[in-house]
């Protein structure tokens, strides 16, 4: 079976997948082909086209098209909690109860006409949505190649409507024991503070991340932020995940936290320097986001974890190496998936993972993201020759030898190699690298090449003869999603 996955549901980060027989044969961001950072507001035209080119498919001959939103009844709890915690905004409010799918249905027809626009025909088509969730879910759970009753923490922002997401997977099917509903979103409250803090949401919570250990987490109590709620938890909307009159705004622009919060901790950061007291609001956000993510681990799958130790973990809330380290340094976890496109990129590929699993395929483990575009040296060769501003370019005789002596002096290099990564983590197929042992070297990368804040981290590459003496673990750290303690 054929089946292309698509993302860009929530108007950011589209992609495309495709599954030739639950093998993941393509996959890419559209923000990769048209050079726009998470490609907000368009449809993964671009990526879809690139996959079914590089496998060789006709549009036509597609089986499915997976999308990862799907219609959300009013029988369940998730659009009667959002009407019940948007109370102060009643327009909202009463949407979600009578015309709760309104997204859903102007999803659908995005899809529909970038599926047209690719050559797809729907009367041979079948559209599948599948709730965003257990998208993420999926992305996780069946490429971790678990084969054991796996735990599945999902934690987001927002999907239709739950934001976070706790259950199993058992013989290859996905089965939900307790989701939370927007506006309780802990990855939310993360966004709003990352606003605050003076990024973007959606992009900058890795920086908040950065910022965090500069700070001191027990300088500011942060915690009435989340409150707890019989098993679960409540997010004070007077303070953040705020909509309509609630916000603060600047300019006209509003953002996800309000005027009260302002008054309590202060003007919003501003500029490039990571200074008090707004380093230790990062430190104290990072706590709490670690705090409630484990509490509720527990609360939900630690009995899972105790019999098996497996766990999938997805949504963009995976993505915070942090609190994956203390999940990994739990008694009863094993060991953790992380699928590395764990943000909505990934659950293009989640769809379509969760329609293959439906319909009886395999699936197995993932043991690389390079699923994209490559090019080889003679259409480098012609790039090069063909840019207006003359290069200075020569061929190397010994690529790796003389690449280590371009590093050992301190230099950076552009490492670019085989077919592209699929998600956020370059992983060596286009990477900037630096020698750590040459003085200077990450300032120099900061300053020179990524522009950018010189409290950002940097990802170490280790070979893995010596990485267990090194991090001191035998976890598998494949895909940069993970921080460890250095020996
Ligand atoms: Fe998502």
């Amino acid at each position: 079976m054929i089946i292309l996955g698509l993302s860009g549901a929530l108007n950011h980060d589209p992609s495309a997948a495709l599954l030739i027989d639950g093998e993941v044969v393509a996959a890419a961001e559209e923000e990769r082909f048209i050079r726009d950072k998470h490609a907000r507001n368009r449809m993964p035209l671009e990526a879809a086209r690139y996959c079914l080119k590089a496998a060789g498919i006709n549009p036509r001959e597609v089986d499915v098209v997976a999308f990862p939103y799907a219609p959300i009844s009013l029988a369940g709890p998730a659009r009667w909690h959002f009407a019940k915690r948007y109370w102060y905004a009643p327009d909202r409010s009463l949407d979600a109860l009578l015309n709760g799918n309104r997204r859903f249905r102007r999803n659908r027809t995005r899809v529909m006409e970038a599926g047209t626009e690719l050559g797809i025909d729907w009367n041979e088509t079948e559209f599948v949505p599948v709730e965003h969730h257990l998208a993420h879910a999926s992305s996780a759970y069946h490429l971790s190649g678990f084969e054991e009753k796996t735990a599945i923490l999902g934690v987001d922002g927002k999907g239709e409507y739950a934001t976070t997401f706790f259950g199993y997977g058992e013989n290859g099917r996905i089965h939900k024991i307790r989701e939370f509903y927007d506006p309780d979103s802990l990855s939310g409250v993360y966004g709003a503070i990352t606003e605050y803090l003076g990024f973007e949401m959606l992009d900058g919570e890795y920086k908040v991340m950065g910022m965090a250990p500069y700070g001191d987490p027990d300088r500011y109590d942060l915690s009435r932020l989340i409150a707890p709620d019989g098993s679960g938890f409540q997010v004070d909307t007077t303070l953040v995940n705020t909509v309509g009159l609630r916000r603060y705004k600047e300019d006209g622009v509003g953002f996800y936290f309000s005027d009260k919060l302002v008054d309590w901790l202060g003007p919003r950061r501003k500029g490039d320097v990571a200074d008090e007291p707004y380093i230790h609001y990062a430190a104290s956000m990072q706590k709490l986001f670690e705090d409630w993510c484990l509490k509720l681990l527990e609360t939900y799958l630690g009995d899972i974890l105790r019999e098996t130790g497996k766990l999938a973990f997805a949504g963009g809330g995976a993505l915070n190496v942090k609190l994956n380290q203390r999940i990994v340094a739990l008694d009863h976890v094993r060991e953790l998936f992380v699928q590395p496109a764990a943000g909505d990129s990934g659950t293009s590929l989640g769809a379509a993972t969760y329609v293959a699993a439906a319909r009886g395929e395999k699936l197995s483990r993932m043991n690389h993201v390079y699923l994209g575009p490559e090019y080889g040296a003679d259409e480098c060769l012609a790039s090069l020759e063909a840019s207006e501003e003359p290069l200075h370019f020569r061929l190397l005789d010994d690529v790796p030898a003389e690449t280590a002596e371009i590093l050992a002096a301190g230099n950076p290099v552009a490492w670019f190699q085989g077919r592209m990564e699929f998600g956020p983590r370059a992983l060596g197929g286009r990477s900037i690298l630096g020698c750590p042992s040459a003085p200077g070297i990450a300032d120099r990368i900061n300053e020179q090449i990524k522009f950018r804040e010189r409290w950002r981290p940097f990802c170490p590459s280790v070979l893995d003869t010596v990485a267990a003496y090194i991090i001191q673990t035998d976890h598998p750290a494949t895909f940069m999603t993970i921080t460890f303690d250095v020996n």
